[in-house]
This record gives C-alpha cells, structure tokens and sequence, in this order.
C-alpha cells in the first residue's frame, strides 16, 4: 500500500488534499493522471450499465435535497455509527471496527512479535519497559507491568499452551482488575468505554446568507435517494416498462468516524449506483443477474479472479432498507473489503417517499392495470474504492536487467495514456516536427502524451509505471523510411510501423 500511495503522489494520480496547510484527514485529489483514471472509470461503468444496456436510463440529480428526503429515507433516525472516545489520548473508534484496528494497531503488531519469540512474564516485562513505553504507554502493562503480570499468570500460562486466544489475553493485559476483560485502545492501550455513542453520519450544512434563520440541509449521504425521488419523473418522461433501471454517479458525504487505508474509506466520495425497479416476483431472480453481471464488469476491466469475492450478508448485517445484500469484495492490501454492495431493498423507499410526500409513487401495469411498488435492486459501488482496487490490481513490479521494472498493467479502458509520442533526439528538429505531428494526431483519438525530458530508457521506465500502453518512438530512420517504434507495454516487444498506418494499427490493438 505504502508503494501505491507513494507511486500515486510521485506520477500525479493522488494528492493529500490542501497539502500546503498541511492536508485534511481523510481528503484526497485527484492529479493529472488520477484525473483521467477516474474519469476511465466511470466511463467504462456508464458505457456498460447505461449505453450497452436497453433497460437502463441515467440521472444527474443535485447534491442538495429537500430535508424531508433524508426522515422519509430513515437517514435522520438510523444512519449512524456508534463509536467509543478514548478517554486518554481522544482518538474515536467504531465500536463494530475496534478489534480490527486494535489488531492492525503498532502496540499490538510488535507484542504479537515479541510473544512469537517467547511468552513468559520476564520477556514481556521487557517489552512493556522498552516498545511498550514508546508505542502504548497507557496500557496497563506497561503502566504497571509488574501487577498486571501477577493478574495474568494464568492467562499467560494458558496462553502458552494455547488455551487463550490473542484477543482474549489482550483484553486481560488491558485490564486495571484482576480476572476483568477490557478493550484497550488501539492508539495508547487506555481502557476503552464498554458502551458507544451513536453519531449521526450526515453533514449538514445551511441554505441562506444568516445561519440563523437558514435552511438546515444535508449533504446527501447516498446517490440512491435522488433516484427515487424522481422515479415518476422518470417514468412520466420515457414511458420505461418494469424493469428497468436508472444510474447515476455522484459525490456523497458521510463524517465516517474513522477515515483511513487512502481513498477507501473517505468523508466526500463519489458513487456509482444503480436502482433497478422490477415485481416482487423477480426481485429474487434480478438480484442474482445483477450480482453475476457486476462482478464480470470488474473482471472485465481486468481485474485479477483470484481477488475478487462475493459475500452475502448475514441478517444482522442488513441496513435498515435491505432484504437481502451481498458484497463483491476485493482482496486489498489490508485484507478482503468491500468494494461494491448489491442489495435488495424492496419496495421500501418508494413506499416511504410516497407516505411523507404524499405523493402516489406507484406504478401501473398497463395491461392489467393493477397498481403497485416495484421492488428495488441495487448495485451500489464506490468510484474511489473501484480506481483503488484498479490500481492495486495493475501494480506489477518486474525484474529486467538486474532492474526493477514497475509497470501498471492498466485494462485498455481504464490506462489514462493510450500512447506516448517520444523524440529520440530532442535537438533534432526534423524529429521533434514529425513526432509533434504524430501526436498531434493521435490525439484526436486516444489519450496520449508527448516526452522528451530523457533519455528513452528512462522515457519507456516512465510510461510503464503509470500505465501508457503504447510508445511510439521517433528516431532517425523514421525520417527516410516513414517508420516509427511501436513498443508494447507489457510485453516490451518493439515493431516497426509506417507512419500512415499507426492510426489503424493502435486502433486494432486498443479496439476501442
Ligand atoms: N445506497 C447504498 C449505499 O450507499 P453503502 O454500502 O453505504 O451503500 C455503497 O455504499 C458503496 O459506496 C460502497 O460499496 C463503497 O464502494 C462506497 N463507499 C461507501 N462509503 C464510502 C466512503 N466513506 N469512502 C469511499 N467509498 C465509500
């Protein structure tokens, strides 16, 4: 991870937001490259759920939405989630995450090492005096080693003989009493609150020049409720027939409580979400083909199989709306996350809107003439975690003459460079005037790039570690024969092609 988000601020794909100010937790930018990745994204995701589709049509509905939408949507009353404050250091940690970053956390990793090694009371004494000090100085182990180790002999013993599961005996070195489990804190090892407090996830903000008597709006935590509440809009304007669905990408806000793994998991994001509207009947059915379709999209784009999973929900997991979920998750760095939900979520929100509206939201079949709520399908994705997924997927690291060669094996769709156009010679001027024309050229097709800032080692290095699928280099020969180096960026192969025919030849091979 730490090589991506380097590689992401080094080439210009992501920047820490407002980085001169020193950044803002959780906000990132898009560079030049990023630009053009994200935009690769959500193009390939409109061509294929809108334009390759019959069934589908768009939206682009505001950010801003009447208030009532979010008490109709059950976002004022449920979208939260409860977390605990550390009393020592103040950090906040979603009760339903804790153990997962107490287990990731530094104090945790270098105990868990320290304890391969050995698992008596005089090493762990070490430790608490020496790395514990320094990385959870409010632990009670390491405030009072030598109590704590006298309370938990017996654990530890256990431990050893592997009675006692770490999180168990974690929970014990935490502990101020003896034979008491506690959660420590996965920033200083402070005994967490048992208890959390439920924080509302929506940002607000206010419609008005004078707060005071302004209009509270939210900042739309989902894209999906601008969809249904322009269901009959939609309907009334192009007489769509169950089923059909309705897409659209947009930011979304949420004031998570913890924020981290780079653009995973962040404050302002962008979704791609679909609501398919079909019977009851097949609302089964339609889930099924949309979970199967979304997860050959990713495949598509050229994602690896073996990193991607589906996982249904358990009932406790559901969100208040859904029936039923599963999650197409994707192996990242840090463990198999979600990457895109695709719920089903009945008849709800119609239902809902049409009660605090009232407004009749209902659909007539034609034929019989029978009015109902169609039942909702949802694939919702994020485009931040789908760009990073892309990323992680497409970083290769190679070696070739005794070198390292990073390259992005980026699908055709989604590479934010077709081709770079590079002069052989810089000073040359009969070079540069015809690998200018070249590129200016291409770039009325593909995405391309024009570099004569080194040498063209150092030239193709570049291009391969973000991305570019082809160079087109333009030497002295090219000038007499009309030809240029056509060198491909996975396999590194190298042809000569003529001039006149480049255009169709990177046409056939990107087959865009
Ligand atoms: N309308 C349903 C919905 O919003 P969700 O599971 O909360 O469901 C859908 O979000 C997708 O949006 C997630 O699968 C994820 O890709 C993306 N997403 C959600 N919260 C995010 C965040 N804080 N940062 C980046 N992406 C996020």
């Amino acid at each position: 991870m730490e090589k991506i988000v380097s590689l992401c601020k080094r080439r210009g794909f992501i920047f820490p937001s407002s980085e001169i100010y020193g950044g803002l937790a959780s906000a990132w930018d898009y560079g030049p490259l990023g630009a053009e990745l994200k935009r690769n994204v959500k193009s390939a995701w409109w061509s294929t759920v809108v334009h390759q589709r019959d069934d589908m049509v768009g939206l682009d509905a505001s950010i801003l939405m009447h208030p009532r939408t979010w008490e109709a949507s059950g976002h004022v009353s449920s979208f939260s989630d409860p977390f605990v404050q550390c009393p020592s250091c103040q950090r906040h940690f979603r009760l339903d995450k804790v153990w997962d970053e107490i287990e990731s956390s530094p104090w945790v990793v270098s105990l868990r090492e320290a304890m391969s090694v050995d698992a008596d009371s005089s090493y762990l004494l070490h430790w608490a005096r020496t790395e514990g000090k320094k990385l959870a100085p409010n632990l009670s182990l390491v405030k009072e080693p030598e109590v704590t180790l006298s309370w938990i002999a017996d654990s530890l013993s256990a431990f050893g003989q592997h009675k006692v599961n770490f999180k168990d005996f974690l929970s014990r070195l935490a502990a101020r009493q003896s034979g008491i489990a506690q959660t420590p804190c996965p920033q200083c090892g402070a005994i967490l609150p048992e208890e959390g407090v439920a924080a509302n996830l929506m940002l607000k903000t206010f419609l008005g020049p004078v707060e005071q008597t302004a209009e509270k709006v939210y900042l739309r935590p989902e894209t999906a409720q601008g969809i249904f509440v322009n269901f009959k809009s939609v309907l009334d304007a192009t007489h769509r027939r169950l089923p059909f669905g309705i897409a659209q990408i947009g930011k979304a806000f949420r004031n998570e409580v913890t924020t981290k793994n780079f653009i995973f998991r962040m404050r302002e994001f962008e979704q791609m979400e679909i609501e398919y509207f079909t019977t009851k009947q097949d609302a089964e059915d339609c889930h099924r083909r949309w979970i199967e379709d979304r997860l050959n999209w990713y495949l598509n784009m050229g994602v690896r199989k073996e990193n991607l999973r589906v996982r249904p929900h358990a009932k406790d997991e559901l969100a208040h709306y859904a029936a039923a979920c599963t999650d197409i998750e994707y192996n990242f760095p840090f463990g198999w996350s979600e990457l895109e939900g695709i719920a089903n979520r009945t008849d709800y929100d119609l239902k809902q809107h049409a009660k605090f509206s009232g407004q009749d939201l209902q659909y007539q079949d034609l034929t019989t003439g029978a009015k109902f709520y169609p039942y909702v399908i949802e694939p919702s994705g994020g485009v931040d975690r789908a760009t990073l997924a892309f990323l992680v997927d497409a970083y290769h690291e190679e070696i070739v003459k005794d070198r390292t060669r990073v390259v992005l094996r980026f699908s055709k769709e989604l590479a934010p460079v077709k081709a770079a156009v590079l002069p052989l010679l810089k000073k040359n001027d009969g070079i540069v005037t015809l690998a200018k024309r070249i590129k200016n050229d291409l770039q009325k097709e593909f995405a391309c790039v024009y570099d004569d800032t080194a040498a063209i080692g150092k030239l193709y290095r570049r291009q391969d570690e973000v991305g570019t699928f082809y160079c087109v280099t333009v030497d002295v020969e090219s000038l007499e024969d009309g030809q240029v180096t056509v060198r491909d960026r996975d396999t590194m192969a190298q042809e000569r092609i003529s001039v006149d025919r480049l255009k169709e030849y990177l046409r056939e091979k990107l087959a865009l």
